[in-house]
């Protein structure tokens, strides 16, 4: 078993499992909203993200890559061990997509590069506290894993405060502990609309600047039904 302690003490909510397959299939409740499948990173992630900040060029600027966008950094990366990161993203979404229907999960890799200094905008809705999804949504749930850069942030859902700034947001109680997901770890969340028994996964983007390192992440959106194309990823 991996290495676990990035794991809140104390989280009935969330339960640790040992496979690909251990993550995607149990149901989230009574109180279990979070599955971990913890992994550790063995290549330069970031690296290949800072490579990969430098193709995409724009700063503070979040860039959803598809799985034909992934395949198309393949050469243009300078270094091998860059390439051999690069492949161990693509084997991840390769191994997720088949154990999925067509049409029942849609997976990004996200780059996140850091927000330049002079940047005066407000904090977008992926970096203040929230639940993913909306009540009106149909059913899907989340899984992330974090290769490069901070990775995501959690609260229990007892230190999550209304946001007084924006609606349907939250902020961490004064003194509450801010966790974070663990580098190369899987992580399937539940969202707002699975089960009003369920109680998301309260969890953001951090907040990065110039000169941090870019986060590097892959998103998987995953339905009970068939909600996209099937051609799409
Ligand atoms: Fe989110």
């Amino acid at each position: 078993m991996e290495h676990t302690d990035f794991i809140a003490k104390d989280s009935p909510n969330i339960q640790v499992v040992e496979s690909l397959d251990g993550l995607l299939a149990p149901s989230f409740g009574p109180v279990v909203n979070a599955y971990v499948y913890p992994r550790r990173l063995t290549h330069d992630f970031n690296a290949l993200a800072r490579s990969v900040a430098k193709i995409l060029e724009p700063e503070g600027v979040v860039h959803n890559l598809d799985y034909d966008e992934l395949i198309s950094l393949q050469n243009k990366l300078p270094s091998a061990s860059e390439q051999a990161a690069l492949d161990f993203i693509i084997k991840d979404v390769d191994a997720l997509l088949d154990l999925h229907k067509p049409g029942h999960s849609r997976v990004r890799c996200r780059a996140v590069l850091p927000w330049g200094a002079d940047r005066q905008m407000d904090l977008p809705g992926t970096e203040r506290f929230h639940a993913d999804g909306e009540f009106t949504d149909p059913y899907f749930e989340n899984i992330l894993c974090n290769y490069a850069g901070k990775p995501t942030d959690y609260i229990a859902h007892a230190d999550a405060l209304p946001d007084p700034q924006k609606e349907g947001y939250f902020v961490a109680a004064p003194g509450a502990d801010i966790h974070q997901f663990s580098l190369g770890s899987f992580w399937r969340i539940a969202t707002q609309n699975i089960d009003a028994t369920v109680k998301p996964l309260i969890h953001r983007a951090p907040h990065i600047v110039v000169p941090e390192q870019p986060r590097l992440l892959l998103t998987l959106v995953r339905s009970n039904r068939a909600l996209w194309p099937s051609h799409s990823f």
